[in-house]
């Protein structure tokens, strides 16, 4: 109840304390013990006592891997600093997370898995009706606690006492490995089950895949961000693995520890600002074509051992055939990252090359028409108080990319145009890109012409087509659903926030991305 009390007098800390998932026990302590009780307990049994003195002690933010055989329990204490932390403003919090790395083939996903008694009273040790419990669910494991304030004279060594204890398992052998890690000042270990990447697009054998938006402490100056410095890595997994994380799909060393078949060493990674704020962009290649994989974000706060968030995985699945070849990061077209009708004899670059070259000699004549108009005068010369020759000439370079470079896919979708090697949509793709081998074309969507209708003078006299039939020649609808019905270049529209899930810890998260990551 001391908590309950802090927390009204402290909103800072309350706010703090809900975004990172722990609004759940502090008003109505759940009794773990009740349940401990009421025969609920898998620990029926007699444990196997700890090696006598052999407890291990836990420092800040540097977690302990451990292996525990069934219905054995293991030590650990931790040395409470008490001028450090939350506690130097408010009270002493301690942070206390798991990990379940990995677990017996026997033990299925509604079985209890391993339970985690805390209590700074030493008597925990003999006797586990003093601590609190909490078990592992889904890998994970996490609890906060606080400092009990008796009198100051015993802030000064107050000890936190951790048992970890496994569940009998018929087989004797049986055992799990597991890390634990405890802080004064955040979560050792994260988890967030929100979109936090996407696929971009994929072809036969290579797929791009970009993070959400990431917080820089620099503006968007690419120049100072170090990509060898970024917390983010990704890890691909034979879709295989769909199931094999079930019951471990919050556990961070689980999947960052996992059989992948690719992993950062073979990606290639990259910051990108192509949708206006700064991602990471992840280039997988090597892969096998018509095969579906999953991908997983995952994050490591400093260095491999010190703990880490993992993500939602990803699905994607590549094309089947060598007619499409995805590029990204192209010089001119910097919002094209897509696959494009491509003729299996160029190389990768040539063919990004061709088409950008194509678009820019394109827009040289239209940038000499944009000078005529006064951009640049007083304000009421300019042709419209809200728009500007900028934005302008960035619809029109949107615009122009996406009729200039089609996106191509092998897949049958609705709205896509099928084109025999015959077939092109202009001379351009027909003579000089080649392509060798049918395709259908995701053509652009038509909100990409309405952008250059609404951001350019009257005295070009853009204009869309109005009728369905008109417009189906040359444009699609964005109709939702599992792939694009249409390409959109630009800078990517704002998707409606769908209001704060307050399960996770994300915001936590992002103080310890714009405090770690990109300096
Ligand atoms: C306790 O925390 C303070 C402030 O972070 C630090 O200076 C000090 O070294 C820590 N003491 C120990 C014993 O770790
Ligand atoms: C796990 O429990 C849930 C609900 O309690 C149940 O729907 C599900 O079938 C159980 N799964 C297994 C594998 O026993
Ligand atoms: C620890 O628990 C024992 C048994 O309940 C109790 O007698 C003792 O006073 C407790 N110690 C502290 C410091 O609270
Ligand atoms: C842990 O389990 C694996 C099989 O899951 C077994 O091969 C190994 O011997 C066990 N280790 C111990 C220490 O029992
Ligand atoms: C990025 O960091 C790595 C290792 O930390 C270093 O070797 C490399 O020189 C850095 N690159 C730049 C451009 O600063
Ligand atoms: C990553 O991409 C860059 C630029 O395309 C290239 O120079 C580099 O060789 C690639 N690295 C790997 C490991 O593929
Ligand atoms: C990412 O940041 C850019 C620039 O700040 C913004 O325009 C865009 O809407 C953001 N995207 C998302 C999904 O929030
Ligand atoms: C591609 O397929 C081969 C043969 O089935 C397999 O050995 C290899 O691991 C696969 N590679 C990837 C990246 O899926
Ligand atoms: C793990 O799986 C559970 C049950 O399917 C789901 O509720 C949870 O969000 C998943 N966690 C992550 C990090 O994806
Ligand atoms: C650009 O304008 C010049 C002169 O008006 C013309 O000859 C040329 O064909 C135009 N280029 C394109 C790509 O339209
Ligand atoms: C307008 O002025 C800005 C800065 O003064 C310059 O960057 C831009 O190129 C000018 N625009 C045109 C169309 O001349
Ligand atoms: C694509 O699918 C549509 C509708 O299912 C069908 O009418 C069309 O013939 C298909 N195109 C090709 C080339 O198979």
């Amino acid at each position: 109840m001391l908590f309950f009390v802090w927390l009204l007098l402290f909103p800072i800390v309350t706010a703090f304390l809900f975004d990172t998932g722990f609004d759940l026990d502090h008003d109505q302590p759940l009794d773990p013990m009740a349940q401990f009780q009421a025969g609920l307990s898998p620990f029926k049994q007699s444990v196997i006592p700890p090696r006598k003195g052999r407890e291990d002690y836990l420092t800040e933010f540097t977690p302990i891997s451990n292996t525990i055989v069934q219905s054995e329990l293991q030590l650990y204490s931790f040395n409470v600093n008490t001028s450090s932390g939350l506690g130097e403003y408010y009270q002493l919090l301690i942070f206390l997370t798991g990990n379940l790395c990995t677990q017996p083939s026997n033990v299925g996903l509604n079985d209890t898995s391993l339970a985690v008694y805390y209590s700074f009273n030493a008597s925990m040790f003999t006797n586990f009706e003093l601590g609190q419990m909490e078990l592992f669910e889904a890998g994970y494991f996490q609890a906060l606690t606080d400092v009990p304030i008796v009198d100051s004279s015993e802030y000064e060594d107050s000890v936190l006492y951790i048992a970890v204890r496994a569940p009998e398992n018929t087989d004797r052998t049986a055992n799990w490995t597991y890390q634990i890690g405890v802080s004064q000042n955040d979560l050792v270990f994260q988890w967030d089950d929100r979109p936090s990447a996407m696929v971009v697009d994929t072809d036969e054998q290579s797929a791009l895949i970009v993070t959400n938006n990431l917080t820089a402490p620099h503006s968007s100056d690419l120049s100072r961000l170090n990509i060898s410095k970024s917390p983010y890595s990704l890890l691909v997994y034979s879709y295989d693995y769909k199931d094999y994380f079930a019951s471990l799909n919050c556990s961070w060393c689980a999947i960052r520890d996992g059989p992948a078949l690719l992993s950062s060493s073979e990606i290639n990674t990259s910051y990108t600002t192509r949708n206006g704020g700064i991602q990471q962009q992840f280039y997988v290649s090597n892969l096998n074509s018509s095969t579906k994989y999953l991908a997983y974000l995952v994050s490591d706060f400093g260095g491999n051992s010190f703990g880490g968030a993992i993500y939602q995985p990803l699905e994607f699945e590549t094309l089947d055939s060598p007619a499409c070849e995805l590029i990204y990061d192209l010089e001119f077209c910097d919002r094209v990252a897509y696959s494009v009708p491509t003729n299996k004899d160029g190389s990768k670059d040539s063919v990004k090359q061709l088409y950008d070259d194509q678009a820019k000699n394109l827009f040289t004549n239209f940038s000499k028409a944009l000078q005529q108009i006064a951009c640049n005068t007083t304000a009421d010369a300019v042709f419209s108080p809200v728009r500007t020759c900028e934005d302008c000439a960035d619809s029109y370079k949107d615009w122009l990319c996406a009729v200039t470079i089609p996106r191509c896919s092998t897949r049958n979708v609705t709205g896509y145009k099928y084109r025999e090697t015959n077939d092109s949509r202009n001379d351009f793709i027909l003579n000089t890109i080649e392509p060798n081998l049918p395709y259908y074309e995701v053509l652009p969507c038509l909100n990409v012409c309405q952008a250059i209708v609404a951001d350019c003078p009257a005295d070009f006299q853009f204009s869309c087509p109005k009728k369905n039939v008109s417009i189906e020649k040359s444009y699609y609808f964005d109709l939702g659903g599992r792939y694009p019905t249409c390409n959109y270049v630009g800078t990517e529209k704002v998707v409606s926030s769908r209001g704060l899930r307050n399960t996770v810890n994300w915001l936590l998260l992002l103080v310890v991305v714009a405090a770690n990551v990109l300096v």
